[in-house]
């Protein structure tokens, strides 16, 4: 697959992953800067895993409106959910985890963009989360699905709850990073064996190293700068052994 290159831009490790001349690259940036750089269509899948942006409180004494809030968010998610869009093949979706705070922020950004939610996982952690004397332990977290026109699920029968087990152990120091297992279900489920992942919140590059295992080429982008070199030395160490037959 080749991708024509704007020549005006300086060939950036980006535009060589989406030319085929290399694997995998990490741009340490923020994400709305790197997406708006990027030719329309030229993705096969995202896989998004945001800050959830949840206990903000816009008079910054926990006075407004949690609803004021999220609508205000809302405003960034729908800016990088609209661009994933854009640079989505006909055949592309995006996955994005969230949890059932951030869950109307999320939905708010998908009906001002008129792009529905296609189907909503709950993905069972196995794991019982801490919480207060007052409510229940959460065990579970949503990752949304929207597609684009021509996208088909992989596996027909895939049901929308699916267990993955969740270590409190971070092996490569995120504070939220995800099961490789998980990462790897939803590519799977993408059917994108070959293709071109983008991962606009790398953090330590678990959807980067899951792409690879797929035969995947895998763009990540990442802000912070410590997380963005974990990335990298996770996708430096990883080995085709790991690959999916
Ligand atoms: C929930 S974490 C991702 C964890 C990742 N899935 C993993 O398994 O390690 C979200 C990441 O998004 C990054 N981030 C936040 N805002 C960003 C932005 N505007 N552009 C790019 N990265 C951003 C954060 O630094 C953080 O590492």
């Amino acid at each position: 697959m080749s991708v024509r290159i704007s020549r005006s831009r300086k060939v950036s490790a980006i535009d060589q992953v989406l030319a085929g001349e290399r694997t995998a690259c990490v741009a340490e940036a923020d994400c709305l800067d790197v997406l708006a750089g990027l030719p329309s269509a030229c993705i096969d899948l995202v896989v998004a895993d945001p800050p959830y942006l949840i206990g903000a409180k816009s008079d910054g004494r926990g006075r407004a409106s949690p609803w004021a809030d999220l609508c205000n968010s809302s405003t960034w998610f729908q800016k990088w959910i609209g661009e994933c869009r854009r640079v989505l093949k006909p055949t592309g979706a995006l996955w994005s985890c969230l949890n059932w705070r951030s869950l109307p922020t999320f939905y708010k950004a998908s009906c001002d963009l008129g792009w529905s939610i296609e189907s909503l996982l709950v993905w069972d952690k196995e794991w019982i989360g801490t919480g207060s004397m007052r409510g229940l332990r959460c065990s579970y977290e949503l990752v949304a699905l929207w597609r684009m026109e021509d996208f088909g699920i992989a596996n027909r029968s895939a049901a929308d709850v699916q267990r993955f087990k969740w270590s409190s152990r971070k092996p490569h120091g995120h504070p939220a990073e995800k099961p490789v297992d998980l990462m790897r279900w939803l590519i799977e489920q993408s059917g994108v064996s070959e293709g071109i992942i983008l991962d606009p919140f790398a953090g330590s590059g678990t959807s980067l190293v899951a792409a690879l295992d797929f035969k995947c080429r895998a763009v990540g982008i990442e802000v912070n700068e410590t997380f963005a070199a974990i990335a990298r030395k996770r996708l430096a160490a990883w080995k085709p052994e790991s690959q999916v037959a």
